[in-house]
């Protein structure tokens, strides 16, 4: 009897094919694998490769879509974005899906939402462009779906203040968020055109853009295999229980709403599922039942559809008290994780996440603080109990379902004056959400005034704490009830926070404990404080919670008009101009093709690398656990496969080779030991999750992982003389000249990983003869043909080596990208197959490296008056295991240090040879820490002269004569010294005497929250190596040219297309500007264009287009004469009837050059200045940065839009490696940090509030490129003045908390890098709330007494 009803449940539950829509095509599918995710249906089943996977942990947005779904219960359809790396293929069954290429695309026109950011110049690598369209044009659609007036045509009913949160939550590496917004903006019906930073689109006349139009459909079929079983879809409960019941239960099985569990580390997949059982149709599990007692909730509606639905409720209900508990759960739910995540995540799902395992749930704490109940259906049995009781339950299994939840209608009694307060808070790295809370919480409770003490108390406490370290979320019984009937007075709220500190006791393990501990402390505080008597509010101080922000001073207006100033430079024109981005629409579309999406060849297998866990061991053996990911397997290629002949290299530089595989000894946490070979890139990376490794460190010595270590055993590497820096006069004559010392002090950097959007990726196609095609997506294409050759034995010429574009790069697919790229090549040599390798992001992070982690100790000598006489540092590098380009890094760190005249200046430089992942060039790699030791130095010493730590600056400045003596090689002619001008052009543009005056006064009005501002010069030396070029004329007249360089997003091609019709129209007296549009720049190929080099150091765009340019002029030379000759018959020659006639004449129409660096031009200074202000929340350390100024001096700039986002980019990036990214790495050296979850790029709601740039224009330089100055990577070092606006924050709140911790004053203290609001809370002082309540509890008992 119960075989027949399983087998009949099972049969009715089962989903044989799933039909839906794709850009307006149909699709049918059948046989596919249950556990395949839209993202790999997508790109490797269809044409479109718009969608990328960037992390596939539903933490980054490039693979963003549209889903649109329709619900015949109310005949509606809705149109939500998802991650569709975490959404399964089976689960869109009836839906309509659109890519950014159903947008718009090449042949059928582009998308406004394509063209504006295109326009905008809001596309820089383009790898997070089509997931960014996707949530702009998704929020365009929603937004118009919403009452209110409608908008002029092509405009939106988004507002301009909704611009931001668009697409929160989707990263973006390159461009610093600055032109996104402005490009989501500018659809906006209430935007002012004059706001909106540069474009090519607008003057204010302009009424009438582009329309949004939607995308059509175009039904059509496609691909039906024979169906599997392996997804049921239950539309009842007892259809659920029948499945469960089954024999199905016997495979693997997975229940699911929305999957998204699927991207939480910790909780991810480990092993492949054979089926899944999709709740999401089980309509009990989907009401909303709305009574007068509360809302009842189907356990899988989404997080975004509960949001809606409290926030219907808010506005249907007139008495603003009634409805506030819901007005800030919906508040709160918004902030976790992103839209494209909520819109599929479930509110059941997350509980029981929260139920079954230690989750740092919101959600969970938010409703325990609303006293919500669940209610279950175990088997037969329905209960309904509350949310506390369930999760005290011993973690769920399937025999019990989530029905619903149900939150009570939280009111004011009016009879009893009993005023309802409704509190919730989180804590946590971003303030928009895409970050899990170091701490969150909820309070409830009615407060009613006692006559008698004139105070008042609290009854009906509900103090939830949760996701501090904790196995859930949990009430603070013990406070709530010391709290009850009390009188609310500083005593009182000391008393309830010395409780609630025995009760929030964070779990061995739990990262920042004391942290943590001490922000809920804050929190409670700031509910509570503003209720008691006694305690004063200095200014409207206390955290924010959920809620709308009561706070009216700027910092919550978001974002606030920011001035983008470029001057074009008509000298050389269209060189000069702001011309948007070659190709860019292409990378909207999602049509330009990287590595990742050159179609699959025939046969095609897919590696992911194995790798150590341990930093110095044997490896005994590689085995796998049994399971259905290691079924998978079809190979494991490792170091016995490389051919005789060839070497086990995987990395390489003119300072030595690096190892591809960790062979006999693994010799750090993170290094290749193999690799899995399978039939598709999942199956790879699943099976590589199986591996079990036996290490055997006997007879091997402790591996040396930390730089003290390396010091203790003399483990360096040799730094050439060539490469080692000068030291500049003598520091003893200087120490003795000092009227003051500071004899020793430290700061410490940490490294920071590249976080391109593309990881790491190759694809390796064998070809006859022993050669090999290696797409790669590497910054040195040269090189890793090289590297390739000599692991395999094979000479140079075997192997062809092609890059179209990188998906950000930063330095990280220089010479950190051979070690994949060989990788393929060596998977496909032995296999004769090809073989693509596509890093999963976990493993990338782990095994790719950084930047240099250092420590800098420093002595420095000064006057009175500031003026430095001199200073020494002793630095230890940790380069990691392997040379690299390590041995460049003190020189660079000494270049930007000698940045203010020091008096004399010496060091000792260890690069520390340690077993840990190779530390490589990153963005401004060595500038990037030398910048911050040298202001770190004057604030140091302005702090012990109690001085304004820029006039210190300033007294130490460089004049022309001192710029010479530390920079004698590059500091150029007396003209181009910029600095002093920028500076002080910064410093009235800005008004930042005013500003610094205004934050004293700020400063001294609010106790809890602090400002500070900083001003930081740049002096950033380059050096333009050099560089090859090719330029060819076809005979219909269109132009082909060939780089070394490498299109990274950084805009070379750009510059080169600008260059080539610039060189060219040499021939006409009205130049070029009609042939921008013939010229096509070329992807890079290693065997027809030789000496490519290294794309790297900012300097490439300016080498490739000398190597242009002197191309062009030979082809010019030889089209003279025959436009000679030509226009004796004819004034007007058109260019292609001179390219006509010459290809008659046999002209030679193609010109190659190889430019070398004249030995003037070799090495130059570039110069900048900026302000940053910045805000800080003492009671959790939260980081608001108000205000960014910058001025760069770009020469004359070869185009100033695209330097424009470079210098914007790089200073946003440079403000994740100064304050929010913490690279992490356990006591075996190994990455820990190594997810969206863990390590925090920035993302759209931590950049500065307002920012303005500006790029000056500062004439001619002789031995420049046309005059221009590189951009890529010196604006990067300008956010260390985020870093010390912050330093001054934190002085200010130690000051008005007397915190000195070491006995030192409490202006003096080291502040590491990265600084997160961890760390300055730390820095402000963990115990302050304590401290403080202390001091009034001692007043209130003196009054007392
Ligand atoms: C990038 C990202 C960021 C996030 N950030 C946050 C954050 O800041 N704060 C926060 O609180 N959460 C956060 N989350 C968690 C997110 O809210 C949950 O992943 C989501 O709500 C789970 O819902 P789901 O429908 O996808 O569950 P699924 O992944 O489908 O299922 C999760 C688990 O619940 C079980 N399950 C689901 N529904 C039921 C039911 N009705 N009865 C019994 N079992 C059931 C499943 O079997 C599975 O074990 C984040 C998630 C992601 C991916
Ligand atoms: S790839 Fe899906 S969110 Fe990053
Ligand atoms: S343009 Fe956004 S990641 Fe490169």
């Amino acid at each position: 009897m119960a075989a027949a009803a399983t087998t009949a449940g099972k049969k009715t539950a089962v989903v044989e094919r799933v039909v839906f829509a794709l850009n307006g095509r149909r699709y049918e599918v059948a046989g596919a694998d249950p556990s395949t995710r839209l993202l790999e249906f997508i790109r490797t089943q269809t044409p479109f490769k718009g969608t990328k996977l960037g992390c596939g942990e539903g933490g980054c947005g490039a693979c963003v879509v549209l889903i649109a779904k329709y619900n015949p219960k109310t005949d509606e359809v809705t149109e939500f974005t998802a991650s569709s790396c975490l959404t399964l293929l089976y689960s869109i069954n009836f839906c309509s899906v659109i890519t950014t290429e159903g947008l718009g695309n090449t042949r059928d026109g582009f998308h406004a939402v394509q063209k504006r950011m295109s326009g905008f110049h809001a596309s820089q690598c383009g790898f997070c462009t089509p997931g960014m369209c996707m949530s702009i044009f998704t929020s365009l659609i929603n937004a118009d779906k919403s009452k209110g007036p409608e908008p002029p045509k092509g405009f939106s009913k988004l507002k301009v203040s909704e611009a931001e949160k668009a697409f929160s939550g989707n990263l973006c590496r390159c461009t610093g968020y600055r032109p996104i917004i402005d490009a989501c903006k500018s659809f906006a019906s209430d935007v002012d055109l004059e706001d909106l930073g540069l474009n090519i689109f607008w003057n204010k006349d302009d009424k009438n853009p582009d329309e949004i139009k939607s995308s059509q459909d175009h039904p059509n079929v496609d691909s039906i295999a024979p169906p599997r079983e392996g997804w049921y879809h239950p539309t009842s409960i007892q259809e659920y229980y029948e499945l469960i019941n089954s024999c199905i239960l016997d495979d693997s099985v997975k229940v699911i709403v929305g999957n998204t569990s699927s991207g939480i580390p910790g909780y991810k997949d480990e092993d492949l599922y054979n089926k899944y059982i999709d709740i999401g149709g089980i309509p009990e599990l989907s009401n909303i039942v709305k009574i007068e007692s509360g809302f009842e909730i189907g356990a899988s509606t989404t997080i975004s559809r509960t949001i809606e639905i409290l926030k219907q409720e808010c506005e249907s209900v007139s008495s603003p008290n009634g409805s506030m508990v819901f007005r800030k759960l919906a508040d709160h739910m918004s902030k976790v994780a992103t839209p494209f995540v909520r819109n599929t995540a479930s509110i059941g799902g997350n509980i029981i996440l929260a139920q079954k395992y230690p989750f740092p749930s919101d959600i969970v704490t938010i409703l325990l603080g609303a006293g919500a109940t669940v209610c279950l259906q175990v088997v037969v049995e329905r209960r309904q109990i509350t949310l506390e009781e369930f999760l005290e339950q011993p973690p769920l299994d399937p025999t019990t379902l989530l029905l619903s939840i149900f939150i009570p209608h939280w009111i004011s009694d009016n009879q009893t004056e009993k005023t309802l307060l409704f509190e919730t808070y989180r804590a946590a790295p971003r303030p928009l959400g895409n970050a899990v809370s170091y701490v969150n919480c909820a309070f409830l409770g009615h407060a009613s005034v006692d006559q008698q003490s004139d105070t008042l108390v609290l009854s009906n406490l509900h103090l939830a704490f949760g996701a501090y370290g904790t196995e859930h979320a949990i009430r603070a019984k013990k406070v709530e009830k010391f709290l009850t009937g009390k009188s609310l007075t500083a005593l009182s709220v000391l008393g309830a926070i010395k409780l609630l500190r025995q009760t929030i006791v964070p779990m061995e393990g739990t990262s920042h404990p004391e942290y943590r501990v001490s922000t809920a402390v804050g929190f409670l505080f700031s509910f509570l404080s503003p209720l008691a008597k006694g305690i004063p509010q200095p200014g409207k101080a206390l955290t924010n919670g959920s809620a709308d922000s009561t706070d009216t001073d700027y910092v919550s207006k978001v974002p606030l008009p920011s001035r983008r100033e470029t001057i074009s430079n008509t000298d050389y024109k269209p060189v000069g101009e702001p011309i948007k981005k070659y190709g860019v629409e292409l990378q909207a579309s999602g049509e330009a093709v990287y590595v990742d999406d050159i179609p699959a060849p025939k046969n095609c297998l897919y590696g992911e690398f194995i790798y150590s866990t341990k930093p110095f061991a044997y490896v005994k053996s590689i085995k796998f656990k049994s399971s259905l990911a290691s079924e998978k397997i079809i190979n494991v290629v490792s170091a016995k496969d490389i051919p005789s002949g060839g070497e086990n290299i995987g990395s390489s530089f003119i300072f030595g080779d690096e190892q591809l595989f960790g062979y006999p000894i693994a010799e750090y946490a993170g290094q290749a030991l193999g690799i899995v070979i399978a039939e598709t890139q999942r199956y790879a990376v699943m099976a590589a999750k199986q591996v079990i490794v036996e290490y055997d460190t006997e007879g091997l010595s402790p591996p040396i992982l930390t730089v003290e270590q390396a010091v203790e055993n003399s483990s360096y590497f040799s730094v050439p003389s060539e490469y080692y820096p000068n030291e500049v006069g003598d520091v003893s004559k200087g120490m003795a000249e000092a009227d003051h010392k500071i004899p020793a002090a430290e700061v410490k950097f940490a490294s920071e990983y590249y976080f391109y959007m593309e990881p790491q990726t190759a694809l390796a196609i064998p070809d006859e003869d022993n050669t090999l095609i290696v797409y790669s997506s590497s910054q040195y294409p040269e090189f890793a043909q090289s590297v390739i050759a000599r692991c395999l034995g094979i000479p140079f010429s075997n192997v062809r080596v092609i890059t179209r574009r990188v998906g950000g790069g930063f330095g990280g697919k220089a010479l950190r990208s051979f070690q994949v790229a060989t990788a393929a090549a060596l998977c496909a040599y032995k296999l004769k197959r090809p073989v693509r390798m596509y890093l999963n992001r976990n493993t990338d992070m782990v095994m790719i490296g950084g930047r240099h982690p250092v420590k800098a100790h420093y002595s420095v000598g000064f006057k009175s008056d500031g003026k430095i006489t001199a200073l020494h540092l002793d630095l230890l590098i940790n380069a990691g295991i392997s040379e690299d380009a390590s041995p460049t890094i003190p020189r660079t760190i000494i270049s930007s240090v000698k940045k203010y005249n020091w008096g004399a200046l010496s060091f000792d430089i260890k690069l520390c040879r340690t077993n840990n992942t190779s530390k490589s060039i990153m963005r401004a790699p060595g500038d990037t820490q030398g910048s911050l030791i040298a202001d770190a130095i004057i604030e140091h010493v302005a702090s012990v002269l109690s001085l304004d730590a820029n006039s210190v600056r300033e007294k130490n400045f460089h004049t022309y004569n001192t710029l010479q003596l530390f920079y004698p090689d590059s500091a150029g002619e007396a003209s181009t010294y910029t600095l002093y001008s920028i500076f002080d052009r910064l410093v009235s543009t800005s008004s930042y005497f005013d500003r610094a005056e205004s934050i004293k006064q700020f400063n001294s009005s609010n106790k809890w929250r602090k400002r500070g501002i900083s001003c930081v010069p740049l002096i950033f030396k380059v050096e333009p190596r050099a560089a090859p070029g090719r330029v060819s004329v076809l005979n219909d007249g269109s132009i082909v040219v060939e780089v070394g360089g490498i299109e990274i997003g950084q805009g070379l091609w750009t510059k080169v297309q600008q260059m080539t019709a610039f060189a060219l129209g040499q021939l006409w007296p009205n130049g070029g500007e009609g042939l921008l549009e013939r010229v096509r720049v070329l992807q890079a190929d290693t065997l027809n264009l030789i000496q490519g080099g290294f794309t790297a150091g900012s300097t490439t765009s300016e080498s490739s287009c000398a190597a242009t340019m002197q191309a062009c002029n030979l082809l010019v030379d030889r089209l003279k004469p025959v436009l000679n000759r030509l226009q004796q018959q004819s004034k007007d020659v058109s260019w292609d009837t001179l390219i006509s006639q010459a290809s008659e004449e046999n002209v030679n129409l193609s010109a190659s050059a190889y430019w070398v660096p004249g030995q003037d031009s070799n090495k130059y200074l570039n110069y900048g200045a900026g302000i940053s202000e910045v805000e800080i929340d003492l009671l959790t350390g939260a980081i608001t940065l108000l205000r960014g100024d910058l001025v760069y001096d770009c020469g004359k700039s070869l185009n100033p839009a695209v330097d424009l986002g470079q210098i914007e980019g790089s200073f946003i990036q440079g403000i994740g490696f100064f304050i929010y990214e913490e690279y992490i790495t356990n006591s075996d050296g190994l990455m820990i940090s190594n997810s969206t979850w863990d390590y925090k790029i920035p993302s759209v709601d931590i950049i500065p509030k307002q920012f303005n740039a500006e790029v000056l224009n500062t004439g001619y330089h002789k031995n420049r490129v046309l005059s221009s100055k590189a951009s890529g990577e010196p604006a990067l070092v300008l956010a260390s003045s985020v870093h010390c606006a912050l330093r001054e924050a934190i002085k200010a709140a130690r000051k008005e908390f007397s915190n000195s911790g070491s006995g030192r004053s409490p202006l003096e203290f080291q502040m590491d890098v990265p600084a997160p609001m961890t760390l300055v809370k730390e820095l402000c002082g963990f115990d302050i709330v304590e401290n403080y309540l202390e001091t009034l509890s001692t007043y209130e008992l003196a009054d007392g007494a």
